[in-house]
């Protein structure tokens, strides 16, 4: 079996994202096998590239070129599904690239487990969407898709706490405020196989978050730092612009994101009746 890091090297120099995901999935599998037999594989070092491969299509465009389209209409869930696509296979090259990118700093092996089920289940995200994108007669490179999501990985990619803070803690914690609008809106169109895949990537969602949080708490106890000032200073030092209500305040609890870490970091201040009454699903656009 090859050191760890070095398989994530081969997910991210892999362009097409089925070749991509098979190989996530294969070599996640082998991890697991190792590790059911108590065995803790070497996680050894590599040489990320500064970007992943990608596939010739999707076009990448600025997101303010990405163009809009209603999202009750057959053409806008297509377009939607495509961006999920998207995200996912970001989030692939994500969770693989913390695994290759950082491992100067001694972690944990769980902190590896974590990452490598994490890349597993993106994988497996990618391929239930392209899934649905087919069954609609479409394809993940059909539409063009956004070109700065690797942004962040980049500004990251020197620091370990930035990148817990900014990927898992405030755009994966994103999807999960997004996600039960969207299912909403499938769920209008009677489209019960993506309402169904969707239903398993918010599920699944959680544990991400939640794997940031530990990792990024951990952290702070190493370096005897406050979590929440660290977080507060993170976020602000790499993430471009505010945060967006409404938040998912239950299922952000459910990962061990407390309200105080984010709500100060929002554009609005608290609605004390949406806080008391739980979460709104009102925001369906601009998955991530
Ligand atoms: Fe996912
Ligand atoms: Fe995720």
């Amino acid at each position: 079996m090859k050191p760890l890091a070095q398989m994530a090297c081969d997910v991210l120099t892999t362009a097409d994202g089925h070749e991509k995901t098979a190989l996530s999935r294969r070599y996640a599998a082998e991890w697991f096998e190792a590790r059911s037999k108590g065995l803790t594989p070497e996680i050894g070092t590599a040489s990320p590239p500064l970007r992943p491969a990608r596939p010739e299509k999707p076009d990448l465009l600025d997101p303010r070129d990405v163009p809009r389209r209603k999202p009750g209409s057959p053409e806008g869930r297509i377009a939607m599904l495509h961006a999920v696509a998207h995200i996912e296979l970001n989030a692939v090259d994500l969770h693989w690239d913390i695994i290759a990118r950082f491992t100067d700093t001694k972690m944990p092996i769980g902190f590896y487990d974590d990452w490598v089920k994490s890349a597993d289940e993106e994988s497996k995200h990618f391929n239930l969407i392209c899934d649905r994108l087919h069954a609609e007669g479409s394809h993940y490179g059909a539409c063009p898709a956004h070109a700065g999501m690797w942004q962040s990985a980049e500004e990251t990619a020197d620091d370990l706490m930035g990148r817990l803070a900014v990927v898992p803690m405030v755009l994966e914690a994103r999807g999960l405020d997004v996600t039960p609008g969207m299912i909403g809106l499938f769920k209008q169109a009677k489209d019960h196989a993506t309402v169904e895949a969707l239903n398993v990537i918010y599920a699944e969602e959680v544990h991400h978050v939640a794997y940031g949080s530990k990792w990024f708490h951990f952290l702070c106890g190493r370096h005897d730092l406050d979590p929440k000032v660290a977080f507060h200073a993170l976020v602000q030092r790499y993430f471009h612009g505010a945060l967006k209500p409404p938040f998912n305040e239950e299922k952000r609890a459910e990962a061990g994101l407390p309200p105080d870490f984010y709500w100060p970091l929002a554009d609005e201040t608290p609605d004390r009746t949406a806080r008391a009454s739980g979460f709104r699903q009102k925001t369906a656009h601009n998955p991530m």
